[in-house]
């Protein structure tokens, strides 16, 4: 699992167009996509997806966002991917993401941030699972 990290183009990027923007910018920084669908995630699925931040003050609004629209998951392979995807996608905070990266370039505040990205091999394990099946995973 240590080349696959797992990404997400949030329901903001998806509304604006500008999805396929992003999927060109994943493939020429040199990653495989392994896995890639366009899902609407219901407000459960968001609450389990983010379990782990359920206690911070943004919880609800967070998983209202990510509920509120389409958005495409992805399994994406590199070498070093987790870093390597949280490199392209930028500071969490837009108003922080250096020249050149997603975030930069598409995302407009800290919720509404354009993409996610692992933050461990560990948690890109778990992240895959939650929404490919085995048979979704080239
Ligand atoms: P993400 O990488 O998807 O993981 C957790 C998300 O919580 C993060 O991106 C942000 O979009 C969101 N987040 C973090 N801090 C805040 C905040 N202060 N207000 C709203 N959303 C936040």
């Amino acid at each position: 699992m240590s080349n696959l990290t797992f990404g997400i183009i949030k329901p903001d990027a998806v509304r604006a167009g500008n999805h396929g923007k992003i999927v060109d910018r994943i493939l020429a920084a040199g990653f495989k996509i392994r896995g890639m669908k366009l899902i609407h995630q219901s407000l459960k699925q968001a609450e389990g997806f983010y379990a782990v931040h359920s206690e911070r003050p943004f919880f609800g609004e967070l998983t209202e966002f990510m509920s509120s629209g389409p958005c495409v998951v992805l399994a994406l392979e590199k070498e070093n991917a987790v870093p390597a995807w949280r490199e392209l996608m930028g500071a969490t905070n837009p108003a922080e993401a250096a020249e050149g990266t997603l975030r930069k370039d598409f995302a407009s505040s800290i919720g509404e941030n354009a993409v996610h990205g692992s933050d461990s091999e560990e948690n890109a394990a778990i992240e895959i699972a939650y929404f490919f099946s085995k048979l979704e995973l080239v």
